[in-house]
């Protein structure tokens, strides 16, 4: 089985990240579907940026918690990109289900709350994912656990992924834990028996964020269900040479 290809916040090796401009980029490098992350402004809109601040990858400053929607719209989220392109803006995930709902991409949704609490975030995100009808076409992904718990309380049939960084053992004992459907395993913890075991106890399983081409051949082997990748062409390419 060819592993699908994720585009990681959009094709962002490509154009700046979590942007409209990502999102069309990947489409039109055929991923299968779209990684994006997602937290709330001031005011309890879903906003799509990585960070939770707004330094990196805007010209503004501060938290993204403390600015409205109207406030981070007006931002730039263009920064570093070459050559910048002045129309690039943070999206709210409303924008990106209108644009992309209609297309055959499936979506994997990162809830940005482990680090800074969103306050019924899971509550948004279920709601409009179930307004686009799209439960069955997304994931959603989070380093918070008890996040990734109340999404199958909202809605059980929500896909959900445990996101994890650096080593844990037995990741399945944990995802079986939370009732996650998958594991998105960091690349430096992506091995073969860890791919199989997984996938023995019924989960799917998915590497982040893989980039070099023989590390994308080397995945596909092992027998991953999907790639998160910052680069969504090339990966289709390899995947369809190997
Ligand atoms: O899909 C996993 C990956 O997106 C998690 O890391 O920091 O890029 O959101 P990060
Ligand atoms: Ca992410």
């Amino acid at each position: 089985m060819i592993p699908l290809v994720y585009a990681h916040r959009g094709a962002s090796g490509l154009y700046p990240e979590n942007t409209m401009e990502a999102f069309h980029g990947a489409l039109k490098r055929r991923a299968d579907g779209l990684e994006l992350d997602v937290q709330l402004s001031r005011d309890g809109k879903v906003v799509v940026i990585h960070d939770h601040r707004l330094e990196r990858t805007t010209n503004g400053t501060g938290a993204v918690q403390q600015h409205t929607w109207r406030q981070l719209r007006r931002l730039r989220a263009d920064k570093g990109a070459r050559p910048p392109t002045s129309q690039t803006r943070i999206p709210s995930l409303k924008e990106v289900l209108d644009a992309f709902a209609p297309t055959p991409l499936r979506f994997i949704i990162e809830l940005k709350n482990f680090l800074v609490p969103q306050p019924h975030l899971e509550e948004r995100v279920i709601d409009l994912i179930k307004r686009y009808q799209l439960t069955e076409r997304t994931v959603v992904s989070s380093f918070n656990f008890d996040s990734l718990l109340r999404i199958k309380e909202l809605e059980p049939s929500q896909a959900t992924a445990l996101l994890y960084v650096g080593p844990l053992q037995q990741p399945w004992e944990v995802g079986a834990r939370y009732g996650t459907n998958q594991l998105h395993v960091p690349d430096d913890q992506l091995t073969r028996p860890l791919v199989e075991e997984a996938k023995a106890r019924g989960f799917q399983v998915l590497g982040w964020a893989i980039d070099k081409s023989a590390r994308i051949r080397q995945a596909a082997e092992m027998g991953v269900d999907g790639i998160i990748t910052n680069y969504p062409g090339k990966a289709r390419k390899v995947l369809r040479r190997s």
